[in-house]
């Protein structure tokens, strides 16, 4: 048993290695349950570092068979080895070689982290910290090396023998059966952006040539047979490469890059120099298995492991509290890139609804914690929507403070500057501050405190002056650790429109000189708690349009009438603010609703919100953009919205009975826009044709809440004849909704159509895993004894436990604490297994504090479970502590 208390790592006591590793020489023998590692280090101290100081390397579980130094055994009393740490006390004090060599179980290694495997296939992955579950090294992202490595195996265990950066050599070892391949990667890199593969796998090839010339030979790797379903990953990667080089001028820099998909993966991918390693969920992809958002998933995910390549792996991080410096930065990009491929506007209104779905709760909640943090426990607890997606609207915003040129060159000195090293946030935010020749010193602080900010905004018109004026106010709640907060620099992209619906001008309309910067930009920079802007010369009221593009990461609070909305909703040149306005006014009629129908009410719903969709429907010329529009906000966004004593039962109440009264009031208009947007043949990915099966979609469903015994026929139709996972997956998400006979034949015909893909069979346990209804939680329980369901892997784990933490608000948020005391066993069982995905599945709990007495209650008791039990992961025990807070 381990008795040592996990120690919190602060950013404060930073120091340098006081060693360094300029090279590393691995010999890796795989065999499955007994792979010898053997470790060749060229050392030096760090000139940065404590002279003298012993020399500590990081170890997780390993087991030693030899340390040799400059080929020489160590005198035993000044060599200290357990499987956690290798320290020798005294060091010459000029470079030295290391020679170890370990052994380690890769079958045995369910966490999924260091050398593991996927099915028959070895593979590793080392971020953050599993490196050194592989050997005994400096395992810390500020120590960069040059890695060679060689890598046997049986012929017929592994043909393909893969690492980073080039392969220099491959044989075979006569008469064994086994053969090698030695891989040497030119640029240094830090331990966690190590990794191999071997296995029997499939692969597909192509090239791309740089616009400096030079030829990189690209391939895929899957399972065998899945060949044909990696083709549009590769397309993805051909056009990431073009994108970065004309975007950011980014190149690659190896002669080959490598992405491989594995099938039990902890995460989504991992951007190993030169060979990416995939959750095969973000590579695989044919019409018949994949929908339309997995097309997008993968575009978007291949992207982002790409962008690393310079965004993480030239530049990295000095230590793990500067993970928004790569991750926050590599998501803003890939943001872009989305946007860039797509529709701009569309893909925005999707990127916020995450923020706001999966960041906002966070720093609403226990958990909340900075962009930067300055303190962890366990370093996988940290990669969360704050560093990542908050962490790429901080870029986004800093982009529109300081504008496209001044952020380009920013970018060009940042990759000028730090490239080759590991680098802070302070380095980053020091090159924009330069190119903007601005103070960035306030902008700073989103990385330092937590919380998301409250605009709140008031107007007044005066008629005889003809003046308007804005009073914005900022806040911010206290979140752990951080009682008050300094002011925000917060940008809010704006415009005024006129009664009509004509954009108001803000110049001829003269505003007070002070504020004539923010007119000429429209933009106003809201840097202290409260500030006031007039404008003059305005004829007539007008409707303010307020953080357009959702410009910064706020909760903004407006007291515009519903007419304003209605506007907005008709004339805003914005789009998101289009579809904003929409999505306000609907809250609001719901909020009212949940306090009705919590009285044990029918609530009633407004004619004219009604109206106002149906106008967006029939003037719909853009369907992805309109699906948004019809789309209510989510179970969880009300919760959210409401903030305090919250009832799921009431909030799934009220919002069945509004998407009833939009099915009826816009029954013929709905079937109109579902027979109209009908499927081309053959499937294309493309934004254009996946918005005309959105919409389509998302028309059946209102159909469907408004005609039940119609809708339900369309849906079984759909379902039977649809040749894409697109449109199937759509019908039986719909069918699955209403209780009856037809649910579990579609559910019967689904599985037996499908049994052999894990990945739609995933499809099928989420449907189940959300049915909001009080038998779903046996469901779940008999659905675990599927012979399809395995708790060692995270992607059955996540689709079908995880969808039913975070996807039934109803269900696991049941009024007699049911749910909550299911996920505390399955995470108690899961944890010796794999504590980083059970610590992820715990976190579903971060909101308990926000609900009504009685299941607050309940989630309290079932947390406080999980943290009294003894011998519980760092994983677990951080996420279970700080929940309770
Ligand atoms: N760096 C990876 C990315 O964002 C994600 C990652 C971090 C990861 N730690 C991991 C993936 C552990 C798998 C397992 O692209
Ligand atoms: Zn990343």
């Amino acid at each position: 048993m381990r008795t040592d208390l996990p120690q919190p790592v602060r950013l404060a006591d930073y120091r340098p290695s006081d060693y360094l590793i300029d090279r590393v020489e691995l010999d890796i023998r795989l065999h499955a349950t007994a792979t010898r590692v053997q470790s060749k280090l060229s050392l030096r101290p760090n000139p940065n570092g404590v002279p003298g100081a012993p020399l500590v390397l990081d170890g997780d579980d390993l087991k030693a068979k030899y340390v040799l130094m400059n080929g020489a055994q160590l005198d035993p009393s000044n060599l200290f080895l357990t499987p956690d740490q290798l320290r020798i006390d005294v060091v010459p004090n000029e470079p030295f070689h290391l020679e170890i060599e370990t052994e380690v179980d890769p079958t045995a290694n369910t966490r999924l982290m260091g050398l593991y495997r996927s099915g028959s296939a070895y593979c590793t992955q080392c971020e953050a910290e599993g490196f050194r579950r592989i050997t005994y090294f400096l395992d810390r992202p500020d120590v960069l090396s040059v890695y060679t490595t060689r890598i046997e195996a049986d012929f017929r265990e592994a043909q393909v023998l893969l690492g980073n950066g080039n392969r220099i050599e491959s044989g075979t070892i006569e008469g064994t059966g086994r053969h090698y391949a030695i891989w040497h990667d030119p640029f240094p890199k830090p331990s966690y952006l190590f990794a191999l593969v071997g296995g029997i796998l499939g692969s597909i090839h192509d090239r791309f040539i740089t616009r400096s010339g030079r030829e990189v030979a690209l391939g895929i790797y899957v399972e065998p047979g899945k060949e044909k379903a990696a083709a549009y990953a590769m397309d993805a990667l051909k056009r990431s490469m073009a994108w970065d080089e004309e975007v950011f001028g980014r190149e690659y820099d190896l002669d080959v890059f490598n992405i491989v998909a594995v099938s039990d993966f902890n995460m989504g991918a991992m951007e190993n120099k030169g060979l990416n390693i995939f959750n095969d969920k973000y590579v695989l992809a044919l019409p018949e298995t994949a929908t339309d958002t997995d097309y997008a998933q993968i575009e978007a995910v291949i992207a982002h492991e790409y962008f690393h390549n310079w965004t993480g792996n030239r530049i990295t991080c000095r230590d793990w509290f500067q993970l928004c410096l790569k991750e926050g930065l590599t998501v803003f990009r890939d943001h872009e890139f989305s946007a860039d491929m797509r529709s701009r506007a569309v893909r925005r209104i999707a990127d916020v609804r995450t923020l706001r779905s999966a960041q906002f709760p966070e720093d609403a909640g226990p958990l909340a914690h900075n962009v930067r943090p300055d303190t962890y426990l366990e370093i996988n607890n940290f990669y969360t929507a704050t560093v990542y997606e908050k962490g790429a609207e901080l870029i986004r915003m800093l982009k529109v403070l300081i504008g496209d040129e001044a952020f380009r060159q920013g970018m060009d000195l940042y990759f000028d500057r730090h490239d080759g090293t590991a680098a802070t946030i302070e380095d980053f935010i020091a090159c924009f501050a330069e190119t903007a020749k601005r103070d960035l010193n306030q902008f700073s602080l989103w990385y330092h405190q937590s919380g998301t900010p409250l605009v709140q905004v008031e107007t007044a018109y005066d008629e005889q002056a003809q003046t308007y004026t804005l009073d914005l106010t900022q806040s911010c709640k206290p979140t752990p650790g951080q009682e008050t907060k300094q002011p925000f620099v917060i940008p809010v992209a704006f415009g005024l429109i006129a009664r009509d619906g004509t954009p108001v001008d803000l110049q001829s309309s003269g505003p007070d000189a002070a504020d004539e910067k923010e007119c000429a930009r429209d933009l106003i920079e809201l840097t202290t708690e409260r500030r006031r802007i007039v404008f003059h010369a305005v004829p007539e009221r007008p409707v303010p349009s307020l953080l357009r593009g959702f410009s910064a990461p706020v909760r903004l609070e407006t007291a515009l009438s519903e007419a304003d909305l209605l506007t907005l909703v008709a004339h805003d040149s914005d789009p998101f603010n289009r579809w904003q306005a929409a999505q306000t006014y609907a809250t609001r009629q719901l909020v009212r609703a949940v306090e009705v129908v919590r009285a044990g009410h029918k609530p009633a719903y407004d004619e004219a919100f009604i109206s106002a969709l149906l106008r967006v429907l029939d003037q719909s010329s853009d369907p992805a953009f309109t699906a948004q529009v019809i789309t209510l906000p989510g179970e969880a966004d009300l919760a959210r919205e409401i903030g305090n004593d919250v009832d799921p039962a009431a909030i799934h109440g009220a919002r069945v009975a509004l998407r009833q009264a939009i099915g009826e009031g816009l029954k013929p208009n709905l079937l109109k826009i579902y027979q109209a947007m009908t499927s081309e043949e053959p499937y294309s990915p493309d934004a254009a044709s996946a918005g005309r099966r959105s919409l389509r979609n998302a028309a059946l469903d209102l159909f469907c809440a408004g005609s039940r015994d119609e809708g339900l026929e369309l849906a079984l139709k759909q379902f039977e004849s649809a040749t894409t996972m697109t449109d199937k997956i759509a019908a039986l998400g719909i069918l699955t909704q209403y209780a009856g006979t037809s649910r579990e034949k579609a559910l019967e015909a689904f599985y037996a159509t499908h049994a052999a893909e894990a990945l739609v069979i995933d499809k099928w346990f989420i449907l189940q895993a959300t049915i909001p209804e009080p038998e779903t939680l046996n469901r779940v329980k008999s659905l675990m004894q599927h012979p399809a369901f395995s708790l060692h892997n995270p992607n059955r784990t996540r689709s079908l436990i995880g969808a039913f933490a975070t996807g039934n608000q109803t269900q696991f948020n049941a009024a007699d604490g049911s749910g909550y005391d299911f996920l505390a066993g399955i995470v108690l069982e899961l944890d010796p297994l794999n504590p980083q995905v059970a610590a992820r599945l715990l976190s579903a709990f971060r909101s308990w504090r926000s609900l009504e007495t009685g299941r607050r209650t309940f989630a309290e008791a079932a947390l406080r479970r999980v943290a009294g039990v003894a011998g519980l992961s760092p994983d677990v025990k951080d996420i279970a502590e700080r929940s309770l807070g």
